[in-house]
This record gives structure tokens, sequence and C-alpha cells, in this order.
């Protein structure tokens, strides 16, 4: 059977990140590549919306024919009240990172948590099943992180917090989900001798802070996995310190390129080719 396609099905596809600052993303050169490897017509920019300007931006979305766009800070939570649907995931973690326009209709996605777990699976540690998870920090990165996780089936879920409170409510939040604990960062001792692997979801350590770390790596055990989300640098302090101990060590990196290759796909239905988009990453870092 012939397949007619319309003048409109030929326009290159549109797609973009919206933030602000977003000068410094390195999404543009991931998807281009991205788009390049897979033969795909079409053209992904960093577009700088402000908070004023956002409910415009999105119905511009719609209006330009956009297909796919990324949300970035400080719009991942604001940005839920102008789609049309939420997927449940994005629903639970109150933040959306990918936004797919079908022919007018806007659905959120969250891929960040998907994301950094197939980096950690696929990089790391590859069954997370009944193991003990300590998570440092309870923001928005961490509650995409241990949604995504919980799904996995872990043994058990502290997250310790600067402010407990914070921590102790995410987890009677989800208590339904998993077994899962908060505790003040001051505990984390505490449940260090058990945990198979601790994940740093705060920017302790990142550029420009580089010889800062979350906690205090005295009673680090040797030999588990150590996660940090940044990647800016690749090698935290925290990670160099854990790499001593003998640790297995995981850095931002993958999380970043996953959680684009969910959303590549969600767009354009094509596997995410995950090399050339680490190779345009890398090569953008330089
Ligand atoms: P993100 O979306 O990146 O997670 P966020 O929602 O502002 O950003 O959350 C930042 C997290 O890092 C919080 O858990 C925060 O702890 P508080 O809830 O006590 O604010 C944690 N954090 C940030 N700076 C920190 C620091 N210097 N020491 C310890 N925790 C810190």
């Amino acid at each position: 059977e012939k397949v007619v396609q319309t003048k409109e099905e030929r326009l290159p596809l549109l797609l973009g990140v919206i933030g602000d600052p977003i000068i410094h993303s390195k999404s543009p050169a991931m998807h281009t590549a991205a788009l390049k490897a897979c033969g795909i017509a079409g053209t992904y920019l960093p577009l700088h919306v402000k908070g004023e300007a956002l409910s415009d931006a999105v119905q511009g979305i719609k209006a330009l024919g956009f297909r796919g766009i990324n949300v970035t800070v400080p719009h991942k939570v604001e940005v839920m009240k102008y789609l049309d649907i939420i997927d449940e995931g994005a629903l639970h973690i109150g933040a959306v990172n990918t936004i797919v326009n079908n022919g007018g209709v806007l659905t959120g996605y969250n891929t960040d948590g998907v994301g950094y777990i197939r980096s950690l699976k696929e990089e790391t540690a590859p069954d997370l099943e009944g193991k003990t998870v300590l998570v440092i920090g309870a923001g928005g990165a961490a509650r995409g992180i241990i949604y995504a996780l919980l799904k996995e089936k872990p043994g058990q879920v502290i997250i310790a917090n600067r402010t407990a409170d914070k921590a102790r409510e995410l987890a009677s939040e989800w208590a339904d989900l998993g077994r899962i604990n908060g505790c003040e960062l001051e505990s984390l001792g505490d449940f260090l001798p058990k945990t198979d692997i601790l994940i740093n979801t705060t920017s302790v350590g990142m550029y420009p802070q580089v010889t800062k770390t979350p906690i205090d790596l005295g009673f680090l055990p040797e030999g588990i996995v150590v996660s940090d989300l940044i990647y800016n640098p690749l090698r935290t302090e925290l990670l160099r310190q854990a790499e001593l101990k003998g640790c297995t060590i995981h850095n931002g990196l993958g999380m970043f390129i996953y959680q684009g290759a969910y959303a590549f796909e969600h767009w354009t239905g094509c596997p995410a080719p995950i090399e050339a988009m680490r190779a345009a990453v890398l090569d953008s870092m330089r």
C-alpha cells in the first residue's frame, strides 16, 4: 500500500529546551547529534524563557508546531499547569522535564528519574532489588530519583536531608510505594554500615565549590556504590574520596544523557543513539 506523505510531514522536526538561564545547556549539542545520527531532519534550539513568559511560551509550542520541548530550571514545576496531560510519574514527582506535542495536545513527562536509574544500572549496579539505598537530599532531583528507584523494589530507601522534616515528609508521602524512611543529615552515619548504594542529590561539590562534600566521609564503608548527580566536575570530591576507599563510583553524566535519550524516544520513536549523544556532550564540555 502506498503511503502518501503530506508536505506538513516533511517539515523538519522542531525541538528545543526552555529555561532561564539557557546559554550553558548541553541539550542542544546532545540532541543535534542524536538527530544527525538517526538521519532525522530537525532542529533543537536553546530557548531563553523567563518566568513571566512561560504561559505564552507553552502556547507557542502549539502555535509553532514544535514536536518536543525539554523544560529546565526554573520551570519544571510551574510548567505543569499549562499542559493538557501529565504522565503518572511526573504527577507523583511534581515536575516535568519533557513535553510531547501530539497534534496540539501537550503531554508532560519526567525522564530525569528513570534516566538516572537506567544510567546507574547500566554503569554500576545492575540489580537494585533488595538493596539498601541512602539518598542525600530531599529536593526536586531527589524526588525524581527516589520515585524511579522505588519501581526497582529496593529493600530500603533512607533519605537524609539537612532539613530533616522535608525528608520525613517525602518518606511518608511515598510510604505505600516501598520501605522508605527520612532522617537528618547527622544521623546518616547510623545507616552507612548497611548501605549498598549512596546517592548525593544535592549541589554540594558542584563547580565552583569543588572541594566540598555533602557528608563527612570518615565512616564510608569500603566497596559500596557511591553516586553523585553532579557532572561538573565529573569526579566530585565525594567520588574522589569514595574511590580511595575502593568504592564503585558513578557520576551524573549518564543521568543527563539518558534523560535526553528517553525524551528523544518520546519525540521521534527512534531508539536514542546513546554513544553519539555521550560524545557530543563530552565534546561540548571541553
Ligand atoms: P534540586 O531540584 O536540585 O534537588 P532543591 O529542590 O533546591 O534543588 O533541593 C536541594 C537539596 O539539596 C535539598 O535537599 C537541600 O537541603 P534542604 O532541604 O535542607 O535545603 C540540599 N542542600 C542544598 N545545599 C546544601 C548544603 N550546603 N548542605 C546540605 N544540603 C544541601
